[in-house]
């Protein structure tokens, strides 16, 4: 017997997004920061003054920055970016940043397949050397999903974050390359 579409496993189909997919990105980069403030340096008032042109340039594809898209059923569920450091002597760091998953998408290994994307395009960088990433100390979820690729806590910061008047520490991690 055929498997219903609801017993079907979902289909998560993982890209690079691009400028045209802005419509998508944006609406979920602004669930991202109402529903976790916490875990992001933007905030969901200044993110949505920002003109949607803004964000569509930065979806634009370069050698230097890239933003994976998780799609479920066709629909945008998560995202995560790679943006390596432009100076001379920073050229060969990278930060790993804005990282979600929908909550419906949780637990479902989303999260591990953006982190895996992100890491295979740091590896095609020439001369990259590391990737960095900040995440909220109290954040066990991420915090795992990050140890469980290698990253080491080389740092600790305190009030790394206010919002709303609560502050939240940080931990500082790091991935480095193979040589
Ligand atoms: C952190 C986040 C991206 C994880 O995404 P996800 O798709 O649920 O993660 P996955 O299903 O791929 O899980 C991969 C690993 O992460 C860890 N993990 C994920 N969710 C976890 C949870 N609730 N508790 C403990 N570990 C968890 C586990 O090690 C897991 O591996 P396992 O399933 O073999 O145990 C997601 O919870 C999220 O978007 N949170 C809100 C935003 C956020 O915190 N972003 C990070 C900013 S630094």
């Amino acid at each position: 017997m055929q498997p219903s579409a609801n017993e079907r496993a979902p289909t998560v189909v993982l890209r690079e997004l691009g400028p045209d997919d802005v419509d998508a990105y944006r609406p979920l980069r602004l669930e991202a920061l109402q529903d976790a403030p916490s875990a992001f340096a933007s905030s969901f008032e200044e993110e949505s003054e920002r003109e949607p042109a803004a964000t569509r340039e930065r979806l634009r594809a370069g050698p230097e920055s890239a933003t994976f898209g998780a799609f479920l059923d066709g629909g945008l569920v998560g995202t995560g970016s790679l943006f390596r450091l432009p100076r001379r002597k920073e050229r060969h760091k990278a930060y790993l940043v804005g990282m979600y998953v929908a909550p419906a998408a949780r637990r479902t290994g989303v999260g591990r397949a953006l982190v895996a994307a992100v890491l295979d395009r740091a590896r095609t960088m020439p001369g990259l050397r590391q990737v960095l990433l900040g995440v909220e100390a109290g954040n066990a979820p991420a915090r795992a999903l990050y140890e469980a690729f290698g990253f080491e806590a080389f740092g600790y910061e305190r009030d790394a974050l206010i919002v709303d008047g609560v502050a939240y520490d940080e931990v500082h991690m790091v991935w480095y390359l193979p040589r």
